[in-house]
Order: C-alpha cells, then sequence, then structure tokens
C-alpha cells in the first residue's frame, strides 16, 4: 500500500502564497505516495488535482446550524475535502478540545464518510515520567468511544509527541517504532481493527525522513512546517516512495 504525506499548513501561507504553491507543485508529485494537503480554510477550493488528495485542519462535530465561525463535515465535503484532521495537540491546547468533543467529532466525518486523522500523543512531563504508553491508551479508548471494527475502517492515527512538535526533537527511531506498533495493538484487540494507519508527525524534515520511512510498521507521516514550502513538500515524497 501507497504510504501517506499529511502536509499541515497550520495558520500560514496567504493567498499569494498559496498560489505559487499549487503552481509549483503541479507535475511534481509521485503517484506511488498518498498525498493529502491541508491547507487554511480558505483556501481549500484552490487545491483541486489527480496528483494529491486535500484535507482540513478541523471541522464541527455537527453538519449545520447556528454555530458562528464554525465549519462542517459536510460543508468541507462539498468542496471535495476527503480527510479532516482531528485532535491536534493544538487545537487541545488553544481551542481546549478534550476527547469527549473529539470523539464526537470523529463520528461525525465518519458519518459523512470522510477520513479521519486523529492526532494523538504525550507532553514532555508525561514522557519524563514514562506515562507514554498510558497517556496514548487513554486518548485512543477516550477518543474512539463507541466504536467499531466497522466505522473505524477509514481512520488513520497520528502519533504526533507534543514536545517533538516544531522543536526539531524527535524520538529514537525505536521509540516511534515502538509505539506505531502500541497503537496498532490496542486497535487490534480494542477494536478487531486490523488496518487503521498510523502516522508519524513532529519535526519530519529533509534530513530525517527516510531514517523514519523506514520504521517498520509505519504508514506515513504528518508533516508541518517542512511542508510549508511546495519545494519541502515534494523533497520530503521524493524520499519517500
Ligand atoms: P512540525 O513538522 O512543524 O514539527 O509540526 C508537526 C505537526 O504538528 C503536524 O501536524
Amino acid at each position: 500500500m501507497n504510504k501517506m504525506v499529511v502536509a499541515n499548513f497550520k495558520m500560514n501561507l496567504s493567498l499569494e502564497d498559496v498560489e505559487l504553491y499549487v503552481q509549483q507543485l503541479k507535475g511534481n508529485i509521485s503517484d506511488k505516495v498518498n498525498v493529502v494537503i491541508c491547507p487554511s480554510f480558505p483556501f481549500l477550493f484552490m487545491f483541486k488535482s489527480d496528483e494529491y488528495k486535500v484535507g482540513a485542519q478541523n471541522s464541527f462535530y455537527l453538519n449545520e446550524g447556528s454555530f458562528t465561525g464554525e465549519v462542517s463535515t459536510t460543508q468541507l465535503k462539498s468542496l471535495g475535502v476527503s480527510y479532516i484532521i482531528v485532535g491536534h495537540s493544538e487545537r487541545r491546547l488553544y481551542s481546549k478540545e478534550d476527547n469527549d468533543l473529539i470523539n464526537n467529532k470523529i463520528k461525525n466525518i465518519l458519518s459523512n464518510n470522510l477520513k479521519p486523522i486523529l492526532c494523538i500523543g504525550e507532553t514532555k512531563e508525561e514522557r519524563a515520567l514514562h506515562k507514554t504508553s498510558i497517556v496514548i491508551k487513554k486518548q485512543i479508548e477516550q477518543c474512539l468511544k463507541d466504536m467499531d471494527k466497522d466505522m473505524l475502517s477509514d481512520l488513520t492515527i497520528a502519533y504526533e509527541p507534543i514536545w517533538a512538535i516544531g522543536s526539531g526533537l524527535t524520538p529514537k527511531i525505536v521509540e516511534i517504532e515502538e509505539t506505531v506498533n502500541y497503537i496498532k495493538t490496542i486497535c487490534l484487540s480494542k477494536y478487531k481493527a486490523d488496518n487503521i494507519k498510523v502516522l508519524y508527525g513532529g519535526s519530519v524534515n529533509r534530513n530525517n525522513i527516510r531514517e523514519i520511512n523506514n520504521i517498520g510498521g509505519l504508514d506515513g507521516v504528518l508533516v508541518g512546517s517542512a511542508s510549508w514550502s511546495a519545494r519541502g513538500l515534494i523533497e520530503i515524497v521524493n524520499n519517500i516512495e
């Protein structure tokens, strides 16, 4: 199966930047990699191509209504979005999202036949206390509450240690491998789900992508700052085939 590269622009790039990005990307993305580009909401419609898929960075947990400032999964679907990042640590931190809300968002995304990318990961303090496995298990169990194997067939989980995001630091390769396989084991034993894809995210860049890509059981990467230029993303994708 093709590896995945998910590009999370976060709150970056202007209209001008995006115009240039789209132009530079054209014809430069390998069809051997499943690339998902997640720009800010206003620019989603500008990313339409057979070369990659488009993802959103967030969505609301209801389909419509009086929820000023929110964007629904159904609206995103009408724009051609196929993936939605949910539960990113930055949303947990700055928008106070908790596992219950994330659970509702995932249910809504799945009910609209889109693919959630659930982000989980431990803080620096939790890691220092050797609590990574406990934290991850709790996040999975609470975020995937009331779900079964069939519902989870479209789910991707991204393991993003919070301390590794934007810091230039990553866990050791063997630690990533252990955690990725631990996540798969939980999904198998708890939900009988044997086809969940697991990505790694947190300071993935041109220098470490090859080594990370070789990790056994890993299905791809979730990339932040290294994907904020088309050249940067192309470089990551070229190293992952
Ligand atoms: P960086 O690649 O900039 O560390 O960001 C990772 C991330 O948060 C992707 O969702």
